[in-house]
């Protein structure tokens, strides 16, 4: 895993932007897994502004959700595919066709093998963007996650339940289970970009760089791929030793 560091949220999202933008003019046809939350926000708002001046550069492009809520309905306020939609595809002009998205509602089996088997029918994944869990998780593999998984239904745990929270309201209005792309699956990608910004991020990326590699931070799995990026601000690097980051 290679670091790379940005001065600020702001920062982190155009950086982000230059790697997602990289890939796609290698590869026009990528498939891209994306994660949701508030890290990615400004890497959004700047790949949408680069989707209007140059609209071409995305029509080629396929995309998948990282991870869903489980048992949720389709048209659901928590729904995350909604928030891809509202900070990314929607103002980016991407059409709907072009995102393969986990149904909340269907069958858990035949719907992961669904998303596996649409990832195997374009050739792998090209790109994955995660955001890290305060736990370490990655999309929704929490710690004890087999570093072999493959997309699935899984119980969130308490502490995402906890951080989960700030996006609804209250612990109670976060969903109990999720779909998520498998760490395996995820460890497939060609390039993988993982993100990380802000003082309540510093404790986890410490872990994550300084702590033993194993399946209790889901993330470290990425210490193992030569083909991932941390890409961290100031902040979220501010408890690791400097030594370890020069
Ligand atoms: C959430 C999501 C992840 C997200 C992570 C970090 O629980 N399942 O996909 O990347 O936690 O979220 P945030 O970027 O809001 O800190």
């Amino acid at each position: 895993m290679r670091l790379i560091e940005a001065e600020d949220h702001e920062d982190l999202g155009r950086k982000a932007r230059d790697v997602v933008i990289g890939v796609l003019r290698t590869r026009p046809a990528s498939l891209m897994a994306l994660a949701t939350g508030n890290t990615p926000v400004p890497m959004f708002r700047e790949l949408a502004a680069v989707a209007r001046t140059d609209p071409l550069l995305f029509q080629q492009a396929r995309f998948v959700t990282l991870d869903e809520y489980a048992d949720i309905t389709s048209d659901d306020r928590r729904r995350l595919l909604s928030w891809l939609n509202r900070e990314f595809t929607s103002p980016a002009g991407i059409d709907q066709q072009h995102i393969i998205a986990f149904e909340p509602r269907a069958d858990h089996l035949i719907e992961c093998a669904r998303i596996e088997d649409a990832i195997a029918e374009h050739g792998g994944l090209d790109l994955v963007v995660l955001g890290l869990g305060p736990n370490g998780h990655i999309g929704f593999n929490e710690p004890g996650s087999s570093f072999a998984s493959r997309t699935r239904k899984v119980a969130l745990a308490a502490e995402s339940i906890r951080s989960n929270a700030s996006y609804w309201g209250s612990e109670a209005d976060v969903p109990r289970n999720g779909l998520t792309l498998g760490i395996g699956t995820l460890r497939e990608a060609r390039s993988i970009l993982l993100l990380a910004s802000g003082a309540s991020k510093a404790a986890i990326v410490a872990r994550l760089m300084q702590g033993p590699v194993g399946e209790a931070l889901p993330a470290s799995v990425l210490r193992l791929c030569t083909k991932a990026i941390l890409l961290a601000d100031h902040a979220a690097l501010s408890e690791v030793d400097h030594l370890i980051r020069s």
